[in-house]
């Protein structure tokens, strides 16, 4: 049996990965009802961002019901490690997923050995994707207890890892350095590149661009259509947080302002809002960012209809 589905109680090993503001209970429940792992990310099914973390948390448990309520499979939750989570806003988010009976965390930031043996202790599976995915990082993950570990590459969409290294290598790197199970992120849009990602040691997908473009994703039809209507040389690539991230991006307005900052040296450019770039499809209030691959996809499916041509990838 597929490690990761083992693990994780699924019978596909697809795991739809978690995107700020455009994921939902919907498209969690729709993916996991598929047989792969849905998962809720950062104001997810949320129509406006919360405060604190309590009310955050708060918030996250209806959406938490919802998901209950339209799947009786498992779900996961994106928090952060605590070296991400200096205002506490995950603390309480896990604190709430316990209460809750989710047990799957899909987490990121620097590891903190102490705080996955917790999580460990706590009955919960621990998914952990570093942003700046190292060997190092890797081996350090797998003593610390994670389940099961996310190689990203730069082909990936979202906030990419500065080093450029694609998700082929990283995945083969990663899966060299250790024995539990490894996820491929970053330009796993389709049966080949799942593939292709098994050939390299790959035991499943974590894929975010290829559920964007699913019929169940709440981002506006605006923001699919134009990822659609994208060819793969025109996406651009640009910096933000003084050279701590990149984001490829379809060329509209504001990554096109950003680019030019950049030229200028500014390398701490606006990126507008996600919520109105990417939830809401207006490109010119946000940047609407996507894998390398994007291109590839060339419909907008249903949920179902994608994890079982990925999971086809992995021969399951
Ligand atoms: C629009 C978008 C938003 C994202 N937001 C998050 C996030 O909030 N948290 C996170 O852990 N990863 C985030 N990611 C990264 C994904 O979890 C995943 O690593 C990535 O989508 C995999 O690459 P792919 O898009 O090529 O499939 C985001 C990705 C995209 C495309």
């Amino acid at each position: 049996m597929n490690r990761v589905c083992e693990i994780l109680g699924i019978t596909k090993p697809v795991v739809q990965a978690p995107m700020t503001w455009i994921t939902s209970p919907e498209l969690a429940a729709a993916v996991s009802n598929a047989g792969g792992l849905g998962i809720l990310g950062f104001n997810a099914g949320f129509e406006e961002g919360k405060a604190t973390p309590e009310e955050t948390a708060e918030e996250m448990r209806k959406m938490v019901r919802r998901t209950k309520e339209l799947t009786d499979k498992p779900f996961g939750m994106n928090v952060m490690t605590s070296a991400f989570d200096g205002a506490g806003f995950s603390k309480a988010t896990i604190e709430m997923c316990r209460e809750e009976g989710v047990l799957v965390l899909a987490a990121i930031g620097a590891i903190d050995a102490d705080q996955i043996r917790e999580w460990k202790e706590a009955g919960f599976k621990v998914i952990y994707r570093d942003m700046y995915p190292t060997v190092a990082s890797a081996k350090a993950a797998e003593a610390a207890g994670v389940d099961i570990l996310v190689a990203t590459g730069c082909d990936e969409g979202g906030g990419m890892p500065v080093e450029a290294t694609g998700t082929m290598v990283k995945t083969a790197l990663m899966t060299e350095a250790v024995s539990i199970p490894v996820l491929a992120a970053g330009g796993i849009v389709n049966e080949a590149m799942a593939k292709a990602s098994a050939c390299v040691g790959a035991e499943g997908a974590y894929a975010g661009t290829r559920f964007v473009l699913s019929k169940e994703c709440r981002a506006a039809q605006a923001t699919k259509e134009d990822v659609l209507n994208t060819g793969a040389d025109d996406l651009i690539v640009l910096t933000e947080a003084n050279g701590y991230l990149k984001w490829r991006c379809t060329p509209h307005k504001v990554a096109q302002k950003a680019v030019a900052e950049n030229q200028k040296g500014n390398l701490a450019p606006s990126t507008g809002s996600f919520y109105f770039g990417m939830l809401k499809g207006d490109m010119e209030a946000g940047i609407n960012t996507v894998s390398s691959a994007a291109s590839l996809i060339k419909s907008i499916d249903s949920c179902e209809e994608i994890v079982n041509e990925l999971a086809r990838g992995y021969g399951c």
